[in-house]
């Protein structure tokens, strides 16, 4: 989706009693910032800690809006992810959106393409030429549980990413338990196809502080025609938490006749999607204000004899399979005197979530990133998921549960030390580590039962040999010369069939 980089972010003149709504929870990240900015009513934080990868850099051009000024964009071409790690409350449900505006910033003329991750799922491709060509900026939005205590945002080249991937915003947002609970999340992710207020003028889009969640409402209007709401709903009545605002404007058609929409615009790929849909009865409140019409999406039934009163009402489908052009329906009733209308909708598409590493594994080499002084860059995120961005030398299992099987960091310059939870990676079988400026002792790795193929050689370990090496269950090599140990190979090392340099 889209939003114009001139204009302000937001451009709508909040309703009086919407003001005392608290920020949304969560974080605002102005990416390749040096200083907090203000966009709209919200303070966004430069992107310091929050990663470790990429440099920033400022765009030249002076007109567009300060939020999308400066970006951090990702040179090294080695790593196979750039990650941002977002600290969350885990189980909690978070909206992520990341937008994009390439401005030219590395002197080019077309923005690269490359994909975007969360954790360890592959969420989609960022396209942004044909925005950019026609001077927007665009965005990406999903909805997703915390897996953990840490939520990863990641960019990563694909074959086709030409120059340096970037990102320009960061906002990761905490929404209630009750938002778009139908959906089971622990399988999905929810992707925003549409987010729509219809019957509003285009300079009309809605965001915070309306929504409190500052979700972006785009206005929609086609041929059919509108009706202002006469009475206020109470958006806290409703799933989903839709803004007040959102409800004050309607696309409806004259008495007894079919009312048409094509929406969302565009083809949709096959897949199911979440639909909301949210409705109004826009007379002034009485025992005789309300409607009742069908809804139908491509022809099929959505909902019979839906009864919309001035109190508002929502009906929603947790898995609904559309593919191509989408038409929504809503025929009359017999006899209703006013015709049928539509105030608000959603539109997510569901993305199935791409398996994780078991957590022990995730710990453990998370605590090697750290005692390491120079690791790779690309040690963040999930080290196993997608499984074509592993982190460097990483090599995992297959399975959903993900476990790290071998680790090869042969000569790459490490220095640093080995923590003490590196026997917790128990699904191990090859080891390398040969070639570095490593030092310290050699942690207990006698909870390493599958553990075939030990090189420590050429580094500055010290310290004793340990003894459980010798026996491991499945130990066949072990390659410990030009170190600094004391104290000799241990006796119970020196057997038939095990390998000792
Ligand atoms: C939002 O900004 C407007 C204008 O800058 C200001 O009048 C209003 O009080 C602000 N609202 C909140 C909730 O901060
Ligand atoms: C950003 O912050 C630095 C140091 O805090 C300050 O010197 C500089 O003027 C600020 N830049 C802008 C554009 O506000
Ligand atoms: C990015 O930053 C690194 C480290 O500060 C620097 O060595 C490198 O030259 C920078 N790359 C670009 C393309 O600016
Ligand atoms: C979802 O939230 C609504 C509103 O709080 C609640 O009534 C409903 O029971 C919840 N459904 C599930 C499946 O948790
Ligand atoms: C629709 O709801 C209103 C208000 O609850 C009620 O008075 C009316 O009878 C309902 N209409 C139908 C057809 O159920
Ligand atoms: C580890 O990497 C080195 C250097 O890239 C390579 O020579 C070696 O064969 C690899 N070892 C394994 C077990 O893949
Ligand atoms: C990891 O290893 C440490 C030290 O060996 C141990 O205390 C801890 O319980 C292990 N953690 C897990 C999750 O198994």
């Amino acid at each position: 989706m889209s939003l114009p980089i001139f204009l302000l972010w937001l451009f709508s003149i909040p309703l009086p009693f919407a003001q005392s709504l608290p920020a949304p929870r969560g974080f605002l990240i102005n990416c390749g910032a040096s200083n907090t900015t203000t966009s709209g009513n919200l303070t966004y934080v430069p992107d310091d800690g929050f990663t470790a990868a990429g440099n920033k850099t400022t765009i030249k051009n002076p007109d567009v809006m300060p939020i999308l000024r400066d970006l951090r964009f990702f040179p090294d071409n080695s790593a196979r992810k750039y990650c941002y790690m977002i600290p969350v409350s885990k189980g909690g449900k978070y909206l992520i959106r990341t937008s994009y505006f390439y401005g030219g910033f590395d002197g080019g003329t077309v923005p690269p393409v490359f994909d975007q991750i969360v954790d360890g799922t592959k969420w989609s491709t960022v396209d942004t030429r044909e925005d950019y060509a026609k001077g927007l900026t665009s965005y990406y939005e999903l909805v997703v549980a915390a897996m953990g205590k840490i939520l990863s945002v990641c960019l990563a080249r694909t074959p086709q990413t030409v120059s340096d991937p970037f990102i320009s915003v960061l906002e990761v947002e905490y929404l209630d338990d009750s938002a778009y609970n139908s959906t089971d999340f622990k399988k999905y992710a929810l992707g925003t196809v549409a987010r729509t207020t219809f019957g509003n003028n285009e300079d009309d889009m809605i965001g915070y502080p309306d929504d409190q969640y500052n979700r972006y409402w785009h206005p929609f209007m086609d041929n059919n025609p509108t009706v202002g709401s006469k009475s206020i709903i109470e958006p806290f009545s409703f799933w989903n938490v839709p803004p007040v605002k959102a409800f004050s404007t309607a696309l409806t058609t004259s008495r007894g006749k079919t009312l048409k929409i094509q929406w969302p615009q565009g083809s949709l790929p096959k897949s199911l999607y979440y639909i909301s849909l949210y409705f109004q009865d826009s007379r002034t409140k009485s025992p005789y204000s309300w409607r009742v019409f069908d809804v139908s999406i491509n022809g099929n039934k959505f909902y019979s004899k839906l009864n919309v009163t001035t109190d508002g009402v929502s009906v929603f489908a947790a898995e609904w399979p559309l593919s191509g052009q989408t038409e929504i329906e809503m025929t009359p009733g017999d006899g209703v005197p006013v015709g049928p209308l539509i105030n608000a909708g959603e539109v997510f598409q569901l993305l199935p979530m791409g398996g994780r590493t078991l957590t022990r594994d995730v710990m453990a080499m998370e605590d090697l990133a750290e005692t390491f002084d120079n690791p790779p860059s690309d040690w963040s995120g999930d080290p196993c998921l997608p499984r074509d961005h592993s982190w460097t030398g990483v090599t995992c299992s297959d399975g959903n549960l993900a476990r790290v099987v071998s680790l090869n960091l042969t000569g790459i310059g490490l220095s640093g030390t080995l923590p003490s939870t590196l026997g917790n990676l128990t699904a191990l079988s090859t080891l390398w580590l040969g070639g570095n400026k490593l030092s310290g002792n050699i942690p207990d790795m006698g909870t390493m039962r599958e553990l075939k193929s030990l090189h420590l050689e050429n580094n500055q370990f010290e310290g004793p040999i340990p003894k459980s090496l010798g026996e491991l269950p499945e130990i066949q090599e072990i390659f410990l010369q030009n170190n600094k140990f004391t104290g000799g190979i241990p006796e119970n090392m020196r057997r038939n069939g095990l390998t000792i340099k």
